[in-house]
C-alpha cells in the first residue's frame, strides 16, 4: 500500500508534464470512429525514464499477444475514475452543457510482465497494442466527441494494466425550466463500455486525492449552478436493446464543502500553490462520498445480447441548483425599483397630466424592456417563473397608468357639465359688461357659482381619494403578490 502511494506520487509527477503534447487523438462523430495512430516518443537512453530514483521501462507487447482476447476466462473488472476538468456553462438554449475529463481505468491482464527491477512499466504500442476496454459516452444529440489518449498504458508488478483517456463533448441535458430561475437540474454522463467487461466505479491511483471515484476540478466550475450532489451508478445492459437492466453499484457524494472552493482567492494554476492543500482539496474536489448495497447482478451480468457480449454502464448523475444572485440584480431588483417608481404618479397633483403620462409610459416601456431582456430561455411553450413575475410587475405598471386615465377621465367629464352650465352665465356677463356695467350685486345672477363650485368639489374629491387609496392598494397589493411569488417558489426548491 505505501509503495502504492509512492507510485501515485510518481506517475502523476511524470503525467503532468505530458499532458501538454497529446500523443493521439481518436475523434469519433457519433458511432462511427477515426484513428490516428499513436506515435508516442519519449529520447531517453535505453528506453528508461527516471522518476524519483525509479526506473521506468518501455515494453512491447509479448509474442503471440491476441488485444481481441479479453483478460481471463470471464468478463474482466474494470474499474474507472474520473476527473472533470471542466463542466458548464449550461446553455439552457440548447439543452447542452461541454464538459471535459480524464477518463482512467484499470483491470487486470497477466499476459503482460513488467520486467525484474521494475516496478512499473509504459507500453509502447507501436507494434502492437494491448487489449483495452471500450468506453464510449452515450449523448442523445450527435455531439463530436473528442477523445485523446494521455499516456500510454501503464502496467504495475503483477499486470494491473492502467489506461487514461480525456473527453471533451458536449453533454445533452434536457432541463425543466417551470420554475425558473428557482429551478433545479438533473443532468447525467452515461458511460457504455463495451466488450464483456464488468464496469465499477473505483478510485484510481493517477488522482493524488484517492478516495472518491469521482473528482471535480471545482476551481475550474464556472457556471450559474451550484453542484448538490452527485450519485455513481454501475449498471448492466443494454441502452441500445433495453430489455432487461440491473444496478451493480451505487453511491453518493455529497457536495455541501464546494462552496468553500469559490471562496479561497488562492491561483491554483500557478505553479507555487499547486502542492498547497487546499488547491488539492479543490483541484480534486470528490466531495462526501458513500456507497450503497446492490445486487451483485449476477443473473443479469450472465446473459448475453445477440453476439455473445453484455454491456454494462457507468453513470454519473449531477444534482444542481441555480444560484440567485445574478437574477436578483439583474431582473427582481429592477423590476421591483420600476414598480415602486410607476406608484409616484399617486402623488402628482392629477391636474398634471404630462407628468403623469410620462411617468406611466416610461415605466411601462421599461418594464418591456426589462422582461424581454431575461435570457436563457429556449422555444417553451409553458411559462416559467420569471415570466409570472414579469407579466405581473407589467401589470402593475399598466394598472398605474390606467388608474390615471381612469382618473382624468372622471375629472374632465366633470369639467365637461361645469363647463356646459356657465355657457349662460358668460352670456349673462357678456350683457352685464355691454349694458349695465355698474349692477354688479343683482340678486338673479347668483344662482348658478353655487353650483359650479360644488361640482368641482366633489370631482376633485374623488380624484383625490381615488388617488388615496391607491397609494395604498397598490403597494399592499404588490407586497402580497411577492410574498406569495417567493413562498411558493422557494418552498418548491428546497
Ligand atoms: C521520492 O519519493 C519518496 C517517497 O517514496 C519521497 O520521500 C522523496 O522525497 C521523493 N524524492 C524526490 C526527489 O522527490
Ligand atoms: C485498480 O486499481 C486500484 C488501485 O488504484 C485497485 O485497488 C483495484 O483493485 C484495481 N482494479 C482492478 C480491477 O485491478
Ligand atoms: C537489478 O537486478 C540485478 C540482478 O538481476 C541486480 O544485480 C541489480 O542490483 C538490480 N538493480 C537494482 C537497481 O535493483
Ligand atoms: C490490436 O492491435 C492492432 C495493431 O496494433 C490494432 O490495429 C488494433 O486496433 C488493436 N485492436 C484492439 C481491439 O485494440
Ligand atoms: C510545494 O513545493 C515546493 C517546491 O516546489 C516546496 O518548497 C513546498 O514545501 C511544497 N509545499 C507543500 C505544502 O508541500
Ligand atoms: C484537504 O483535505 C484533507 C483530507 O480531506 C484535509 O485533511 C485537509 O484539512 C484539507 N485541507 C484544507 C486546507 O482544507
Ligand atoms: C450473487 O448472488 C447470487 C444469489 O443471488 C449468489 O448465488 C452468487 O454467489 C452471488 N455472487 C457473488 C459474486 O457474490
Amino acid at each position: 500500500m505505501k509503495g502504492m502511494a509512492a507510485l501515485s506520487l510518481a506517475v502523476f509527477g511524470f503525467l503532468v508534464p505530458t499532458v501538454q503534447p497529446l500523443p493521439a487523438v481518436v475523434e469519433t462523430l457519433g458511432t462511427r470512429k477515426r484513428e490516428a495512430s499513436a506515435d508516442i516518443t519519449i529520447d531517453t537512453p535505453e528506453g528508461e525514464i527516471i522518476v524519483n530514483d525509479t526506473k521506468m521501462k518501455f515494453i512491447t507487447v509479448p509474442e503471440g499477444y491476441d488485444n481481441k482476447t479479453r483478460p481471463g476466462p470471464s468478463a474482466p473488472d474494470v474499474d474507472c475514475s474520473i476527473h472533470v476538468l471542466k463542466l458548464g456553462p449550461f446553455l439552457e438554449k440548447d439543452m447542452l452543457f461541454p464538459i471535459s475529463y480524464y477518463f482512467a481505468c484499470n483491470w487486470t491482464d497477466t499476459r503482460l510482465k513488467v520486467p525484474d527491477n521494475h516496478t512499473f512499466a509504459y507500453v509502447d504500442e507501436s507494434a502492437g497494442s494491448v487489449w483495452k476496454p471500450l468506453p464510449h459516452p452515450v449523448p442523445m444529440s450527435d455531439t463530436i466527441i473528442r477523445e485523446e489518449f494521455v499516456e500510454p498504458p501503464l502496467v504495475i508488478a503483477g499486470g494491473t494494466v492502467y489506461m487514461l483517456k480525456k473527453y471533451t463533448f458536449n453533454a445533452p441535458c434536457v432541463m425543466k425550466l417551470y420554475s425558473f430561475p428557482h429551478d433545479q437540474q438533473f443532468c447525467n454522463v452515461p458511460i457504455m463500455m463495451r466488450g464483456g467487461v464488468k464496469a465499477s466505479w473505483g478510485a484510481m491511483m493517477y488522482w493524488p486525492v484517492q478516495d472518491q471515484p469521482i473528482l471535480m476540478n471545482m476551481q475550474a466550475f464556472r457556471s450559474v449552478f451550484r453542484v448538490e450532489y452527485l450519485e455513481f451508478i454501475s449498471w448492466a445492459g443494454s441502452t441500445l436493446s433495453p430489455k432487461e437492466t440491473c444496478i451493480y453499484q451505487k453511491g453518493y457524494c455529497d457536495y455541501g464543502g464546494s462552496e468553500d472552493c469559490h471562496t479561497t482567492s488562492l491561483r491554483c494554476t500557478e505553479a507555487e500553490n499547486q502542492n498547497k492543500s487546499e488547491c488539492i482539496n479543490c483541484s480534486f474536489f470528490g466531495g462526501k462520498c458513500k456507497t450503497y448495497q446492490t445486487p451483485n447482478c449476477s443473473s443479469v451480468l450472465q446473459k448475453v445480447d445477440e453476439f455473445g457480449i453484455y454491456w454494462t454502464n457507468l453513470e454519473l448523475r449531477l444534482k444542481l441548483t441555480r444560484r440567485l444572485g445574478y437574477h436578483i440584480l439583474n431582473s427582481y431588483i429592477p423590476s421591483m425599483s420600476v414598480v415602486g417608481m410607476s406608484w409616484v404618479s399617486f402623488w402628482i397633483d392629477p391636474s398634471s397630466a404630462p407628468a403623469r403620462t410620462g411617468l406611466g409610459v416610461t415605466t411601462v416601456l421599461t418594464m418591456v424592456t426589462l422582461s424581454g431582456k431575461v435570457g436563457g430561455a429556449p422555444e417553451l411553450n409553458y411559462i416559467r417563473a420569471i415570466d409570472v413575475w414579469m407579466l405581473t410587475c407589467k401589470l402593475f405598471v399598466i394598472l398605474a397608468l390606467l388608474e390615471y386615465a381612469c382618473v382624468n377621465f372622471t375629472a374632465l367629464t366633470q369639467k365637461r357639465k361645469v363647463e356646459q352650465m356657465p355657457e349662460v352665465d358668460v352670456e349673462r356677463q357678456t350683457k352685464k359688461e355691454v349694458g349695465q356695467d355698474l349692477d354688479l350685486y343683482d340678486c338673479d345672477e347668483k344662482k348658478p357659482p353655487p353650483k359650479f363650485s360644488v361640482s368641482t368639489l366633489t370631482a376633485e374629491k374623488v380624484n383625490r381619494s381615488v388617488d388615496h387609496v391607491s397609494r395604498v392598494a397598490f403597494p399592499a397589493a404588490f407586497a402580497i403578490f411577492v410574498c406569495a411569488y417567493f413562498s411558493f417558489y422557494l418552498a418548491d426548491s428546497p
